[in-house]
C-alpha cells in the first residue's frame, strides 16, 4: 500500500451506498485508496449486488469474518485488519455507520496510531440497549476527522467534549448516492415484477429489539397482519428476523408477501413507488425522506431525528401501527417539504476534500 493510501473499512450492507460516493470524491482527488470488506455481510443479497450496481471497486481484501456474537465477530475484524495495518500503514481508514465492522476497525488503527474518519458521525438515540449506540460513542471518541450528516449530530459531537475543529457537517453520502440514482429506480418495472398493484405498503425489520425476542414477535406479526388488513405489504426480509417472524406466523397473511432482501435499485424503486413505509433502518428513514414517501419507524427513539422535523418519518410502536398506516394513508401528500439541510448529493465531494487537504 503506498504511504499515503487511504483505507476504507465497509463490511454491512447500509455501508455501501454511504462508502460509493466517498470513493468516487477521492479518486477525482488522485488520492490512493484500498477498501477491505469485512465479511460481516456476505449473502449476495446483502453485499455483492451493491458492489454491482453501485460501482464500487472490487474489496482488495475480504476478511470473511461472517456471522457470531459481537465479541467474535469485533475480535475477528479487529485481529484481521491489525495484522493488514501493521504492514500496510495506511495514511488514514475511514469507516462507516455504526456497524460492528467500523468499530473494529475504528479501535484497531486508533491504537496503531492511524488517524481515523468516520462518516456518519454524532448520530445518537441515546439508547445504550442498540448495540449501534455503544458503537456510535466509541467510534467516535477515536476518531480524528468527524463526518456529520445533520446539525443535531454536530451539537451532540460539541456537548460531548469532542473538538470543534475536527468536526465536519458534510452532508449526507447515503443521500449522495440515491440523488445520483434517481434516473435508475423503475417504479413501474418492479412493481410489474412483483405483481403489485398502485397502493402498496414496503416493510423492513431487522432490529433486535423488534425481531430476536420471539415474544414481543407474536405482537409483531399482529400489528403487521393488521396493516395487511388496509393494503398489500411486500417485506423484503432480512437474514436476522427470519426465523422468529416466520416461526410467528408472519406468512398466514394473504396480503402479507415476504422476499428475499432485494438490490439497491429494486429496494429503493419499490420504497418510491410505496402508499407508505414501515421501518426499524437507519438508511431507510433518510431515504424515504428525500424521496417523500411517508416512513413510519417502528422504534421507540430514532438516531435521525431530522427525518421527523425535515423529513417524512414518524415514531410508531406495535400497537399504534395501524392506526397511523391508516391515517396516513388516508391524508393528502404534501406537495414539498423541507430537506436536511446539505442533503445535496455532494457529501462525498466535502469529504473528500478535507481528506484530501489533511493528507497535504
Ligand atoms: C448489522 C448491524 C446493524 C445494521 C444491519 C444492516 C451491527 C451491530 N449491526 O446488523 O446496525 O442495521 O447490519 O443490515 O453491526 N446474516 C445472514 N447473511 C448475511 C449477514 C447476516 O444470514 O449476509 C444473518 C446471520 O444469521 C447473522 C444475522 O443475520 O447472525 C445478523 O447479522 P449481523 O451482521 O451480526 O447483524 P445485523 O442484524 O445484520
Ligand atoms: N436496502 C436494500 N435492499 C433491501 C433493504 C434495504 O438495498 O432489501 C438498502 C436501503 O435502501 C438502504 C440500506 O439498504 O440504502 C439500509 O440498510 P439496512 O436497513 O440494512 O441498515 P441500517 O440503515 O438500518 O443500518
Amino acid at each position: 500500500m503506498p504511504a499515503d493510501a487511504v483505507l476504507h473499512v465497509a463490511g454491512a450492507r447500509p455501508n455501501f451506498p454511504k462508502a460509493a460516493p466517498v470513493i468516487r470524491a477521492l479518486e477525482r482527488h488522485g488520492v490512493a485508496q484500498r477498501l477491505v470488506h469485512t465479511g460481516q455481510h456476505y449473502d449476495e443479497r446483502m453485499s455483492e449486488v451493491f458492489f454491482r450496481q453501485l460501482g464500487l471497486p472490487e474489496p482488495d481484501l475480504n476478511l470473511g469474518v461472517g456471522s457470531g456474537s459481537h465479541a467474535r465477530q469485533t475480535a475477528s475484524v479487529m485481529t484481521g485488519l491489525e495484522e493488514l495495518m501493521i504492514v500496510d500503514r495506511p495514511a488514514l481508514t475511514v469507516v462507516y455507520g455504526d456497524v460492528n465492522s467500523a468499530l473494529a476497525a475504528a479501535l484497531v488503527a486508533s491504537k496503531l496510531g492511524i488517524p481515523v474518519a468516520h462518516v456518519e458521525a454524532g448520530l445518537r438515540s441515546f439508547d445504550r440497549s442498540m448495540p449501534e449506540e455503544i458503537n456510535r460513542v466509541v467510534v467516535d471518541h477515536v476518531s480524528d476527522l468527524l463526518f456529520a450528516t445533520s446539525p443535531d449530530a454536530v451539537s451532540h459531537l460539541a456537548t460531548e467534549g469532542v473538538a470543534a475543529e475536527k468536526v465536519h457537517l458534510v452532508g449526507n453520502p447515503m443521500i449522495d448516492t440515491l440523488l445520483a440514482n434517481l434516473d435508475r429506480f423503475d417504479v413501474a418495472g418492479i412493481q410489474a415484477a412483483l405483481s403489485l398493484p398502485e397502493r402498496y405498503v414496503v416493510a423492513t425489520l431487522h432490529r433486535p429489539g423488534n425481531v430476536d425476542d420471539p415474544t414481543d414477535v407474536v405482537d409483531l406479526v399482529k400489528a403487521m397482519h393488521a396493516v395487511a388488513d388496509q393494503l398489500p405489504v411486500i417485506l423484503p426480509l432480512h437474514p436476522r428476523g427470519r426465523q422468529h417472524l416466520e416461526s410467528a406466523g408472519l406468512l398466514s397473511h394473504r396480503a402479507l408477501r415476504v422476499v428475499p432482501p432485494l438490490g439497491y435499485l429494486e429496494f429503493v424503486s419499490l420504497v418510491r413507488g410505496a402508499a407508505v413505509v414501515v421501518t426499524d433502518s437507519g438508511g431507510v428513514q433518510e431515504e424515504t425522506t428525500m424521496l417523500g414517501v411517508p416512513c413510519l419507524t417502528l422504534r421507540p427513539n430514532t438516531e435521525r431525528p431530522i427525518t421527523i422535523t425535515h423529513g417524512t418519518n414518524r415514531l410508531v410502536t406495535r400497537s399504534t401501527l395501524a392506526e397511523t398506516v391508516a391515517s396516513t394513508v388516508a391524508a393528502p401528500r404534501p406537495a414539498a417539504w423541507p430537506t436536511p439541510p446539505l442533503w445535496d448529493g455532494a457529501a462525498g465531494t466535502r469529504i473528500a476534500d478535507v481528506i484530501s487537504s489533511t493528507l497535504r
